[in-house]
């Protein structure tokens, strides 16, 4: 795992964004895991920056998101279809034939789960998966609990969540019961991962994650496992780690040395 403590939201924003032009610059048809909540917010602002002042070219990109609340249309203000519209997908040059958002109001649930995962084996497999983590400790919505080899499926939310998202929403009884979710074991196979994190809020659970015991009652311990996952968090995220001084270390050197591997663990 690399460890990346920026001094602040833009900084962190602007990393993970830089990584994920530099895959699309080598590999223009990309594969893109993708997720909502507010803390890749600024990540997309950057790449829609990188989009109309740059010109980075999402023609060929294709893309996968995390989840999506059971039971609500992607014409809903509070879907993560319409949150990736609004943020994302309507300010660059992405196909839309070439979005995959999970559809919160499919028929049969199952069966959709499963033709979601087999989409993302016929795209070839995701390159770079973005997460976010939850108060909970999860990613995607897996819950405290979820198998660590857990894929596509409806998952109840758990009140802690159903607690934090409730801002989006006029009450906490709004909030959808349900979501369906990629896996931990779907977003495993992802080649390369960046987690991010901002914000106090997120210090202690950001610890547990990476330098806690791997379990499935922090799925977002379950990244250790990975390969190349790299962790890119504000300071106020990565303020309860017990290795921050190596971690900062570890950075500065690659950038001294050999600045082309930030970004890979
Ligand atoms: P947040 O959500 O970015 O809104 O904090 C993260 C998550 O629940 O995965």
């Amino acid at each position: 795992m690399e460890v990346i403590i920026c001094d602040n939201y833009e900084n962190m924003s602007k990393l993970a964004a830089g990584i994920i032009r530099q895959q699309l610059l080598i590999k223009p048809n990309s594969v893109l895991g993708l997720a909502t909540g507010s803390t890749p917010i600024g990540t997309y602002k950057e790449l829609v920056r990188l989009h109309k002042e740059e010109g980075l070219d999402f023609s060929q990109v294709v893309t996968f998101n995390l989840d999506e609340y059971l039971g609500l249309p992607p014409s809903h203000p509070q879907s993560y279809r319409y949150f990736m519209d609004q943020n994302l997908f309507k300010h660059i040059n992405i196909p839309p034939g070439n979005i995959h958002v999970p559809y919160g109001h499919a028929e049969s649930v199952m069966e959709f789960c499963a033709w979601y995962e087999a989409q993302i084996v016929a795209a070839g497999g995701i390159d770079i998966q973005l997460l976010g983590i939850g108060g909970d400790g999860h990613i995607a919505f897996n819950e405290p609990g979820s198998s660590l080899g857990s894929r596509t499926r409806l998952k109840t939310l758990t009140e802690q969540t159903i607690k934090d998202n409730a801002r989006f929403f006029s009450n906490a009884d709004e909030v959808p019961r349900f979501a369906i979710t990629m896996g931990v074991g779907t977003i495993l196979e992802a080649r390369r991962i960046i987690l991010l994190a901002s914000g106090r809020s997120k210090a202690a659970i950001v610890a547990e994650a990476i330098e806690g015991p791997i379990t499935s009652q922090v799925t977002a311990s379950a990244l250790q496992m990975h390969r190349d996952v790299v962790v890119i968090l504000d300071a106020d995220a990565g303020a309860k780690l017990k290795r921050a001084d190596y971690y900062r270390w570890v950075y500065e050197q690659k950038k001294r040395l050999v600045p082309q591997m930030i970004g890979h663990a």
